[in-house]
């Protein structure tokens, strides 16, 4: 993954930046980085991700495998320039939900020995806060930033610090999708984006109307009438669905 990551394509065409984030690798895709794209297909990772979700997931889109932060000497900076970094210190992010996917994996492709702080701290249900120590290296968490609250603590003493995120969603077109693509607009190509991103929704539409079809050629063939309050639910829940999309599609 590493070797990958530092490939003359990837340093040439996948670093992004924005306010929130100040360099991150995306959009590397299997051409670029075959290894990591079959690592995060693998049925195995999959269901090992899977039995820690506790449900069946999927990489959210092929633009989601995966992200990479990189920082050096606990700064937050553009790979190439690594050592002209001006920032004072790139803060630890406050507190936050993330406004992407439901699922994200993050693996530590850095050696965090000798490295103190990193950790994650998140808020529970009643308020308490819990600190969940990062990843070390070649080991993963699986965290949902899009509903618990948390907020990464700074690290110290590392030499370099390399962590891939990857996000995933449900498999099943029958859970409720609630991706958002706002935290991950300003750092992508949005024509590739947002291709993907519809991609993936009409589909989960698709099986859902197919679904709802099957159900009600079932209905009428056992002579059951029409059920006016479950097929209202079912037509406005995918209105809610499609008006999420056009309030994501935007320019
Ligand atoms: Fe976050």
């Amino acid at each position: 993954m590493r070797a990958e990551i530092f490939s003359q394509p990837v340093l040439d065409n996948c670093q992004y930046m924005s306010a929130f984030v100040k360099s991150t690798v995306r959009e590397m895709g299997s051409a670029r980085a075959p290894f990591t794209c079959d690592a995060w297909n693998s049925l195995e990772v999959l269901a090992k991700i899977s039995e820690v979700a506790g449900i069946e997931l999927i990489p959210a889109m092929d633009y989601e495998i995966a992200a990479i932060n990189i920082s050096v000497n606990d700064q937050t900076v553009p790979i190439f320039n690594a050592s002209h970094s001006k920032e004072e210190e790139f803060p630890a992010f406050a507190w936050h939900r993330d406004s992407y996917y439901p699922f994200v994996c993050v693996t530590m492709l850095s050696d965090c020995v000798g490295m103190t702080g990193g950790e994650t701290a998140l808020k529970t249900a009643s308020g308490e806060i819990m600190k969940v120590r990062g990843p070390a290296m070649g080991t993963a968490v699986v965290m949902q930033g899009r509903y618990i609250e948390h907020q990464a603590l700074k690290a110290y003493g590392g030499h370099e610090r390399i962590s891939m995120v990857t996000s995933f969603r449900a498999k099943s077109p029958h859970v409720r999708d609630e991706s958002a693509l706002t935290d991950v607009r300003p750092i992508s190509n949005l024509s590739e984006l947002y291709t993907q991103y519809t991609r993936y929704r009409l589909e989960l539409l698709e099986e859902r109307v197919r679904d709802c079809l099957k159900k009600e050629y079932y209905r009428e063939s056992a002579k059951r009438p029409f059920d006016i309050p479950t097929m209202r639910k079912f037509l406005v829940e995918q209105k809610e669905f499609i008006e999420s999309m056009i309030e994501e599609l935007i320019k």
